[in-house]
């Protein structure tokens, strides 16, 4: 298995290709993105601007000298850029583990192509091992909780961490997610719940994999 380091930068290298000229694009967050952007950045002057998932992923771009765009200015993307902490074979992931899930689920949600970039660790059969992050208003926190017991799973409050959005994090352990697009559903009916970090519904359009044997594309 190729280090997860070299496995992240093969894959966010090879995200390159899916950037056009003269575009805005959409960019994620997490240490694969940042390997992303890195190498974006020599190719800035190709890009009319980014669309970003997070405060750190801003702080970034704006590093990286390219300019950060409202979501709310810029219409439809053409391709959103981001990692994740699981993806199965159909490119289902979750994601999350950065506490941006609600902001990725938007700029995912208002791109033409998702790319998720990933290294080979992060493919799973069955979605679940890693706990699934949700997104919760923060007074609706024990109530939600509750909820998620009564559907198997055990929620554990990510404390001393507030999302870019002011709210908590419930990481929630042991559920082993047969169904993906239908408890994406479910938790997000829960009221009080902001977003769920499964990607099924909105699942991604290409997941890019650095193996060994090269970039493995799903
Ligand atoms: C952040 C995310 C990240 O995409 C996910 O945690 C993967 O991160 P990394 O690239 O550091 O492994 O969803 O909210």
């Amino acid at each position: 298995m190729l280090g997860s380091e070299s496995g992240k930068k093969a894959a966010a290298i090879a995200a390159l290709e899916f950037v056009e000229d003269d575009t805005v694009i959409g960019v994620g967050t997490g240490s694969t993105v940042n390997l992303f952007i890195e190498a974006l950045a020599a190719q800035r002057r190709r890009l009319r601007g980014a669309v970003s998932s997070s405060n750190a992923t801003s702080k970034r771009l704006a590093a990286a000298g390219i300019e950060v765009l409202d979501l709310n200015s810029t219409g439809t993307l053409e391709v959103y850029v981001d990692g994740a902490d699981e993806t199965d074979a159909h490119r289902r992931l979750v994601k999350g583990g950065g506490g941006a899930l609600t902001r990725e689920k938007i700029v995912a949600a208002a791109s033409r192509k998702f790319v998720c970039i990933v290294d080979e660790s992060k493919l799973v059969d069955v979605l679940g091992k890693f706990p699934l992050p949700v997104e919760v208003i923060p007074m609706a926190r024990s109530y939600v909780a509750r909820q998620l017991v009564a559907l198997g799973g055990q929620p554990v409050w990510r404390e001393q961490f507030v999302t870019d959005n002011g709210n908590h994090v419930l990481d929630v352990h042991g559920l082993r997610i047969i169904d993906p697009p239908a408890l994406e559903a479910q938790i997000e009916s829960i009221v009080g719940v902001v977003a769920a970090g499964l990607f099924a519904r909105r699942s991604a359009d290409a997941v890019l994999i650095g193996t060994a044997a090269g970039v493995k594309r799903l």
